[in-house]
């Protein structure tokens, strides 16, 4: 068991109609003026948004919008929300949206709290000393970024995709209410139950300082997402499997399913980044495609934990050798995805790379993480084209 810091300060106010909250809760933080920026629309064509800016009106908080954050959220959208910020004077960012808005609020809040160019944190040249206060009214479980403190930016130049995480940029609220979920097309509720699982597979793949309560939690969490995903799959109104799967995204990725562990694997998000900035997949459905050809490829090198998956959340027979469990444990999660309509390579994602395509995807993966990463398997540039090669 490793020594951990678990921080968690965003406060959490989830249910029914808990978008009413929003002006007390801005107040409660101090924000006077305030940034409200979304994504492409979807929060419109809801009445969300509309929701939002009158309950904002009625208690005298003034506020500028900023709509247009794209999944996979741009840089250039980041700096020109920097700009509008400064030149109104807001002191307080309002996301409200998935975590494509909340990401590029994130990002603003950096650039807003320090000098220069934000980039330089995503570039890994220096680090951030602040973030501007941030509240989130979520509209999609996914990513977690509701309580993580990760922000996931491209640069268009390139189309460089990179996180950058601080504690600084952890929300100070997170305004949780599943009905606003069920606006979601099909596809997008199970690329976030996909995402939601990984954060937490992510973490539970780890060659060592494993804690029972900590797999107890994980394994608890990864099976109930994906039991209620498919409940989603055939019955996309049921509030209570939209309440689980909101949660649990949030538990997946504050830290809570990895305290004791080494700090996770986080390959298969790394793989997917470079998908995701080259050709602009769902995050969901690009990690799906990518984590059975990675499972396979490093299984060996963690064969215990691949072993315990297979038995406490696959539940799949417990016969024949360790080998044959853990297989059979990503054969059955490969077959879960397929259930939810998820893609389990890069065909089935819709992406026909090219040789030199794959080859860059991998060397700007490897030079993304500094050279190798990895804790199931530590793998460099030419193990990430392997599976690459082996995922088409
Ligand atoms: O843009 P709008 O019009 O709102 O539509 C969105 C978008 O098309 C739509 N949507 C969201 N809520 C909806 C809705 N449509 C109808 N009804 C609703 N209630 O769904 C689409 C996806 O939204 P997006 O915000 O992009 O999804 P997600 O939350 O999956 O965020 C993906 C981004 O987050 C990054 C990913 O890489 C990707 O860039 N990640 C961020 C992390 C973090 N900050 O901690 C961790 C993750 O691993 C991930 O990398
Ligand atoms: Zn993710």
């Amino acid at each position: 068991m490793f020594d951990f810091k678990y921080y968690t300060p965003t406060k959490v106010v989830f249910g029914k109609n808990t978008e009413s909250k929003v002006a007390e809760l801005i107040k409660e933080f101090g924000g006077t003026k305030v940034l409200i920026h979304y994504g492409g629309g979807s929060v419109v064509r809801s009445g969300l948004l509309k929701r939002v800016t009158d309950t904002l009106d009625a208690a005298g908080i003034s506020y500028v919008s900023l709509g247009g954050a794209v999944p996979n959220p741009h840089l250039g959208l980041v700096y020109e929300g920097i700009e509008l910020c400064k030149k109104e004077n807001v002191d307080f960012l309002l996301a409200v949206g998935g975590g494509s808005a909340i990401d590029s609020a994130k990002a603003i809040g950096y650039g807003l709290a320090n000098e220069g160019d934000v980039w330089d944190f995503y570039d890994y040249k220096r680090k951030a000393t602040g973030c501007m206060p941030l509240g989130v009214i979520l509209t999609i479980a996914a990513t977690g970024s509701e309580m993580s403190d990760s922000s996931v930016i491209t640069k268009e130049e390139g189309l460089v995709k990179r996180g950058y995480s601080s504690d600084f940029a952890r929300p100070k609220f997170a305004i949780m209410n599943p009905e606003l979920t069920m606006t979601l097309p099909d596809y997008q509720t199970a690329c976030g139950c996909t995402d939601i699982m990984m954060h937490t597979m992510e973490r539970y793949f780890t060659q060592g300082g494993n804690m029972e309560i900590t797999d107890a939690l994980a394994e608890g969490l990864l099976r109930t997402v994906k039991k209620n995903a498919v409940i989603l799959r055939d019955d996309p109104k049921n509030y209570e499997a939209r309440a689980e799967v909101m949660w649990a995204g949030s538990l997946a990725h504050n830290g809570l399913t990895g305290c004791g562990n080494d700090g996770g694997d986080w390959m298969t998000h790394k793989l997917e980044h470079e998908l995701g900035g080259l050709y602009d997949v769902a995050h969901g459905a690009g990690l799906a495609a990518i984590w059975g050809t990675w499972a396979r490829y490093v299984y060996k090198n963690c064969l215990p934990r691949f072993k315990k998956f297979a038995l406490n959340v696959m539940e799949v027979e417990n016969t024949g050798s360790d080998e044959e469990i853990a297989l059979r444990g990503i054969e059955a999660m490969e077959d879960f995805y397929r259930s939810i309509n998820m893609p389990t390579n890069l065909r089935e994602l819709g992406v026909n790379p090219t040789e030199e395509e794959l080859a860059l995807m991998a060397k700007k993966c490897a030079v993304g993480v500094g050279g190798e990463m990895g804790s199931a398997r530590v793998l460099n540039e030419a193990d990430m084209l392997a599976i690459y090669k082996a995922s088409v």
